[in-house]
């Protein structure tokens, strides 16, 4: 059984694992997780123990044994301390952990939607938010507030590496710290189930140092690049005639709609439908011809009507988009 677990437990690491903490959060989380279990361990041992010895010992073998003191001290005093030790240890950790940061602390909308995460950051400057998709960036080293909201059914956004998960709700904000010590890349997960392709709403983080982040954002406000050659010219013009633009946004371009994700930079991102494909010209053609396949029941039909070398053309217009 120890073999068992131990194989189990090897499996919990990566970027995704709340047991290989790297942020304040999930770091605070991970050691309530330790201590608890290494409790119950030593509980469930103690208890075997006593159940074991009871059933080797020879009949009145301890003729003085007060069984009712007994009885008292391991079933009500014994779990009354443990108990209340641990319930006082998770309540003080879980008011450290809501903390909100300061006023001038950066925060980051993330709007949950079927099947897909909405980010939206405020520019340094004000104005207009910047708009993205599926893709969480972070300095490193400042506490971060994520402004959690849904549109339309209950989510929950998780990133176990970097702290806690947190219900997006319609019609409320939550509200979230994030705090990374390290410029790394994460994967994060929808933990609440939310209607069809609930288990492709994933998507990454990635953490940089904070003039990298400066620099990643002012791009990232700046309107679509047009498109330098001819054969990206007509993916754009596909685009636009084929009425993407009416559930997609490409900033500095007629398209304009707001049911899908903000296109403006897709190029610079790493995954496609909320972390299902990574992402390339290959898959972004793949994904326009037959999404129902890729992630069935998403919001986006298969468009199967291009000819072979229109889906290129569209899929490289979008990857260039950096
Ligand atoms: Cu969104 Cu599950």
């Amino acid at each position: 059984m120890a073999a068992a677990l131990l194989l189990g437990i090897s499996g919990c690491e990566g970027p995704q694992s709340a047991l290989t903490p790297d942020g304040a959060g999930a770091r605070a989380l991970a050691s309530l997780w330790w201590i608890m279990a290494a409790g119950a361990v030593v509980i469930f041992l103690f208890v075997i123990g006593c159940a074991v010895y009871a059933t080797r010992v020879a009949p009145r073998a301890h003729p003085d044994f007060a069984g009712t003191w007994f009885i008292l001290g391991g079933g009500v005093a014994l779990p009354v301390v443990v108990l209340s030790a641990l319930l006082t240890y998770s309540f003080v950790l879980g008011r450290d952990l809501s903390r909100a940061p300061g006023p001038e602390a950066l925060r980051i909308e993330v709007i949950g939607k079927q099947w897909w995460w909405e980010v939206r950051y405020r520019p340094p400057g004000g104005g207009e938010p910047v708009v993205s998709a599926n893709e969480l960036r972070l300095p490193v080293g400042e506490p971060v507030e994520l402004v959690l909201s849904a549109t339309d059914v209950i989510h929950s956004f998780w990133l176990p590496a970097i702290a806690g998960k947190r219900d997006m709700i319609p019609g409320r904000t939550t509200h979230l710290v994030l705090e990374v010590e390290e410029p790394g890349i994460w994967r994060g997960q929808c933990a609440e189930y939310c209607g069809g392709p609930h288990a492709l709403m994933a998507f990454y983080a990635i953490a940089q140092a904070q003039g990298d982040f400066a620099a990643w954002l002012e791009r990232e406000a700046q309107t679509a690049k047009e498109p330098d050659d001819p054969f990206l010219a007509s993916g754009k013009a596909l685009f636009h005639d084929s009425g993407c633009g009416a559930c997609h946004t490409i900033r500095g371009t007629p398209a304009d709609g707001e049911l899908g994700p903000d296109l403006t930079h897709l190029g610079n991102r790493r995954s496609l439908a909320a972390g299902t494909l990574p992402n390339n010209v290959g898959t972004i053609a793949g994904w326009i011809a037959d999404s129902q396949h890729i992630k069935p029941a998403n919001r986006m039909p298969s468009f199967n009507t291009f000819t072979g070398r229109e889906l290129r053309a569209i899929a490289a217009y979008l990857a260039s988009l950096k």
